[in-house]
């Protein structure tokens, strides 16, 4: 793990496995520091496995300190073993039982990976190469073997004991402190599902019916005292699993589900087979420590990793080059799941936000990669963007294309034909291609193909034909690997719109109508036209975002105002608005001075005033876009201080413009009953703090007033967040006080820490490096915690463009040095941070040049982690 992997691996290096493993048994006593692991592993010869093969079992790290086979001990001349491998070179036949003894350290564990200890209890994460860090196993997601797993630990340190499965039993080991449980799953898994918790838990209990009748046991697993603290995702848990029933017809399994809460984590959660293991931000909340957004990630990641269930523990991956199969599928899923839960056009919107701030700005740097890559030196790397947001993306075109029905009976056949087995992406689109009979060829290149499409639509009305035409050209960006690029299938949904705002019948002149409204682009250039149109239209294309490629039309700002009061499509109502913006803010940091903003300031006025629009909706198209929106949207040579000065002085007109309507929008979304998260509550208190937002942009003393008075007279976090946040943009005594306020009421919280350590990250002033460096020194900070790291590093690096790209280099250096000693102990992490230069190539030279001296700098390192060492390197590609 240490050392960075000299060899890549590559898809089109898959082999199956030698052998097999129907069989595991697991005996696992924990010990602080050596935790003793006994496995007994059933292997059989792979029939299609290369013959003669040895067997080779994976490890990382381990101490071994006995082999037996068919129950009698090894000789040392009969095994190869180093902490990296177990070889049998001359195996006694097809089939036999191994018995291997390790010793594992589970409190100097620092990586998070493997069996680690956070906050005294023990747990695993074994996804994607973890189980190796425990035992010596064939840990590839295509060996699939039924587990049952006796944990043994002292009665007091850990007196709940988790694997997965059902349990079997448990009782005191007689004449000691100790005690076990034997729990068995009996459905085959691959070794990243495996998953173990042994520690001092209170159990929040609850139960679930299935749609056939199953009753199923459900416990949320959190720190003494954190127990009323998870109710919002056991409420969200049985959500989660009725609405897969409904949507998807897939229901539970087992005989019980657990989720348990730890504070130490690499990611968000880990769909372990009947045991998720939860990052604990995703589990906990209450109204006085949750924001809106919290209680909606909660809602989104329990949905997310019961959901894997099927899309992944059911039907798992046949390599890690098919990460997209499970991740892409089960966001997509999360992502219906969330829009039927709450509002779909505000739920897209919100998807293709993060889609474009995370992954086009992905796929336009050095760390592009397709859907499906082709070659990785380090998979925990490929934990990405695209793998999961495009992922999902693709899952969503396919259903556009094949409309709701076809959708789901590829689905159904996906489920029925692989159950049980380790799946790939030719797999998934077969099911589809199969279940309605349309050729899915061309489509497959959204998963070998990296980059954003580019496409160009123009329109153009013929008033004696009586025709609209739209002539459509795609580009896919090249790449090194990737020189020349095929079109993509491209389904655009398409509205045109009469003067009076009015949806137009669609057909096109060979005589079809438009289906679904959905046109199909499949080639470079293409042209459709329109007929029977009888007054120039405005043109709403690409609607719901229903394809992710970067588009630019002809459309006036005129027809944007239009489209935003009358688009009958949400997303293209926002999406106008946006482009209005986007247009003023590019042309302000390109110049130093705004254009008029009046288009933009009368869509915005009407919009504010339109009582039949969603709060949640408004605040959504109201917002401006981000700086680092901004900075992709302009592409090349961005200085961050020219779109930080563009966006606080195109605020400053709206609020000045809109100041009444603002105040009157503040005051009629006032809260009034107790706090509750629903989404029309959680959308009233978005607009409301939004308009907060622009009343205080002049920091003038009476908006301060407002801001404090709301800090200080609220019961939930949403709204005492909101308003600190506002707050702390201005250096005034007002900030300190706050500041302080709020850390004397959370000290002991350390996930509302996180977001007082965030905050302070992201102040857009020269002192802010400073402040960060100070607060790393707080005891409340930890570079153990990955969600510390991320609050406050993570933060700074990737929302606060002014001051990580400061001209001094300085920001750069911070990261850096924090980088390189993070790799030390959490490699994984340490190679998130280091990602945060990916758009570095976008800057103007000089600091372009800085971030790329800082890459050097890391990439010149000796001894880095392979995860460090392949950003750095691609990065720098
Ligand atoms: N499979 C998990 C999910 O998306 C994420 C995951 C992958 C993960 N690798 C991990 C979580 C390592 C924690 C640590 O649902
Ligand atoms: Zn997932």
């Amino acid at each position: 793990m240490r050392d960075a992997e000299p060899h890549p691996v590559r898809l089109a290096d898959y082999r199956p496995p030698a052998w097999l493993v129907d069989t595991v048994n697991l005996d696992v006593s924990l010990h602080p520091t050596a935790t003793r692991v006994v496995s007994r592993l059933a292997l059989r010869r792979n029939p299609k496995g290369e013959a003669g093969a040895p067997v080779v079992l994976d490890g990382d790290g381990l101490t071994l300190v006995r082999v037996a086979l068919d129950g009698a001990p090894l000789a040392g001349g009969a095994y190869e073993a180093t902490p990296e491998a177990l070889i049998l070179r001359a195996p006694p036949g097809d089939r036999f039982t191994l018995e291997i003894e390790t010793l594992v350290d589970p409190t100097a564990n620092t990586q998070l990976m493997g069996l680690y200890r956070s906050r005294g209890n023990y747990c695993t994460q074994c996804e994607p190469e973890g189980f190796r860090r425990i035992t010596y196993f064939p840990d590839r997601s295509d060996v699939l073997a039924v587990y049952t797993v006796r944990i043994e630990a002292n009665r007091e340190e850990a007196p709940v004991l988790l694997s997965n499965g059902n349990l079997e039993r448990n009782g005191p080991v007689p004449d000691t402190d100790r005690h076990y449980a034997i729990w068995h799953d009996p459905w085959p898994k691959p070794s990243y599902l495996f998953a173990l918790v042994g520690g001092n838990l209170s159990k929040v209990p609850d139960h679930f019916v299935t749609a056939s009748g199953k009753p199923v046991e459900l416990g949320i697993y959190v720190e003494p005292g954190k127990e009323t603290r998870a109710t919002y995702a056991m409420d969200a848990l049985k959500r989660s699993m009725r609405w897969d029933e409904t949507a998807f017809g897939r229901e539970y399994d087992l005989d019980v589900f657990n989720i348990v809460a730890v504070s130490d984590f690499n990611m968000g959660a880990m769909e372990n087979k009947g045991l998720n293991v939860f990052n604990d931000k995703y589990v906990l909340a209450s109204p006085e420590t949750a924001t809106d957004a919290d209680y909606a990630g909660i809602e989104g990641v329990i949905a997310h990793e019961y959901f894997h269930n099927w899309s992944g523990n059911r039907v798992t991956c046949r390599d890690w080059f098919q990460l997209c199969l499970k991740e892409g599928l089960t966001v997509f899923r999360d992502q219906e799941f969330s829009s039927d839960q709450r509002s779909r056009p505000v739920k897209r919107i919100s998807d293709v936000r993060l889609l474009k701030a995370a992954q086009f700005t992905e796929d336009a740097g050095p760390l592009s990669h397709p859907v499906r890559p082709e070659t990785y030196r380090e998979i925990n790397n490929f934990y990405t963007a695209t793998v999961y947001e495009k992922g999902a993306e693709v899952v969503r075109m396919l259903k556009t294309l094949l409309g709701e029905q076809g959708f789901r009976a590829g689905m159904d056949l996906y489920f029925e034909r692989h159950d049980g087995d380790a799946a790939t992406i030719e797999d998934f689109l077969a099911a589809f291609a199969d279940a309605t009979g349309r050729d899915l060829g061309q489509f497959a290149a959204w998963y070998s193909q990296s980059g954003t499409p580019r496409v160009t639509a123009h329109g153009s009305y013929d008033a004696a034909a009586r025709t609209y035409r739209l002539d459509v050209r795609q580009e896919t960006p090249p790449s090194a690997l990737q020189p020349v690029k095929r079109p993509m299938v491209l389904p655009l949904a398409v509205g045109l719109l009469g003067p009076d705002g009015a949806e137009l019948p669609l057909s096109l002149d060979d005589g079809r109508n438009v289906p679904r409204h959905v046109i199909e682009v499949t080639q470079a250039e293409q042209s459709f036209v329109f007929t029977g149109i009888t007054e120039r239209p405005v043109l709403s294309l690409n609607r719901g975002f229903s394809a992710p490629i970067n588009l630019s039309t002809n459309l006036t700002d005129t027809d944007l105002v239009f489209l935003a009061a009358h688009d009958s499509d949400p997303f293209n109502r926002f999406d106008a608005l946006q482009d209005l913006a986007f247009r003023l803010l590019k042309a302000g940091a390109a110049e130093g001075r705004l254009p008029d903003a009046g288009p933009l300031v009368e869509a915005a006025r009407r919009l504010l005033a339109d009582t039949a629009l969603d709060p949640a909706f408004k605040a959504q198209a109201l917002a401006l876009p981000g700086e680092n929106e901004i900075a992709r949207e302009i592409g090349s040579n961005v200085d961050p201080d020219a779109v930080f000065k563009a966006r606080r002085a195109l605020r400053a007109v709206l609020a000045d413009a809109l100041a009444a309507p603002l105040a009157t929008a503040y005051d009629a979304h006032a809260a009034g009953t107790a706090y509750s998260p629903d989404a029309a509550a959680a959308g009233r208190r978005a607009l409301r703090n939004l308009t907060l937002d622009y009343l205080t942009a002049s920091a003038s003393p009476e908006a301060l007033a407002r801001a404090q008075a709301q800090y200080a007279g609220t019961d939930n976090m949403t709204d005492r967040f909101a308003a600190l946040a506002v707050i702390v943009q201005h250096d005034t005594p007002a900030r300190t006080e706050v500041l302080e306020d709020f850390y004397r009421r959370f000290v002991t919280d350390p996930l509302v820490i996180d977001k007082w350590l965030s905050l302070q990250a992201q102040i857009p002033e020269e002192g802010t490096l400073d402040r960060v460096k100070a607060l790393t020194l707080l005891p409340v900070f930890s570079m153990a915690n990955p969600n510390r790291v991320r609050a406050l590093i993570g933060a700074f690096a990737t929302a606060n463009p002014t001051q990580f790209h400061r001209p001094d280099g300085k920001g750069h250096d911070f990261l850096v040095d924090v980088v390189l000693g993070l790799d030390a102990k959490n490699p994984q992490v340490a190679a998130r941070m280091l990602s945060a230069f990916k758009t570095f190539r976008q800057l103007e030279p000089g600091r372009r040049a800085s971030a790329e001296r800082a890459l050097r700098r890391v990439a010149e390192t000796p001894g880095l982690s392979a995860d460090v060492s392949d950003i750095a390197s691609r990065s720098l590609s």
